[in-house]
């Protein structure tokens, strides 16, 4: 694989991108970023940053930017992400797609490719319900996830516009298995 290799992993709640992520990460030997199971781990352990964030997260909507944003960059600083990483779940929405613009900028480095992992409806459907009897993630809860999903159309979409102007978007059919979608992906990244 050459040098280092920015990414941006995007797509509607259960599509699969952390085991997507995880996978590719673990072939370009790259750190998954996924602002979720960082939040979850602050949870988990009590830490400050967990007891500021967790009533936004059981209801399903955004954490303030500020404080996401502020993680993000912090995680992004850190050694084993020189040789690149792959963000899940970041940005979100148009500030905070600015806001990462603006760190790359600052720090001399840039996005190779943005892949979005697509679904039916019914397959995303069917990921959901296996997380929930696998995972039991709190804020996977019929109110929650609604809340998530139409954040997810209002906010994020928008961000698929935005990354396709650029040149950086690269669409993969998520529908078979996770390394099935891997190749996929590695192939939309590469060629
Ligand atoms: N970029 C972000 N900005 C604001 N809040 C975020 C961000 N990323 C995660 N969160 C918070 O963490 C929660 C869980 O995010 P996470 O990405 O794990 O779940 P998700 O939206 O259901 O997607 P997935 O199905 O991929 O796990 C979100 O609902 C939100 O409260
Ligand atoms: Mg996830």
């Amino acid at each position: 694989m050459k040098g280092k290799m920015n990414l941006i992993v995007m797509g509607p709640q259960g599509v699969g991108k952390g085991a997507q992520s995880d996978d590719l990460a673990g072939i370009y030997g790259i750190p998954h970023i996924s602002t979720g199971e960082i939040f979850r781990k602050n949870i988990a352990e009590k830490t400050e940053l967990g007891k500021k964030v967790s009533s936004y997260i059981e209801k399903g909507e955004l954490v303030p930017d500020e404080v996401t944003s502020a993680m993000v960059f912090d995680r992004l600083s850190q050694p084993d992400a020189r040789k690149g990483w792959i963000l899940d779940g970041y940005p979100r929405n148009a500030r905070q797609s600015e806001a990462l613009d603006e760190w790359l900028s600052k720090h001399g480095e840039r996005l190779d490719a943005v892949i979005l992992l697509e679904a039916d409806a019914d397959t995303i459907a069917r990921r959901i319900q296996k997380r929930i009897r696998e995972e039991g993630r709190s804020d996977d809860n019929p109110d929650a996830i609604a809340e998530r999903l139409a954040i997810y159309a209002r906010e994020t979409k928008p961000l698929i516009d935005y990354y396709s102007q650029k040149g950086l978007l690269r669409r993969v059919n998520a529908e078979g298995s996770v390394p099935k979608v891997t190749a996929a992906m590695r192939e939309a990244i590469e060629k």
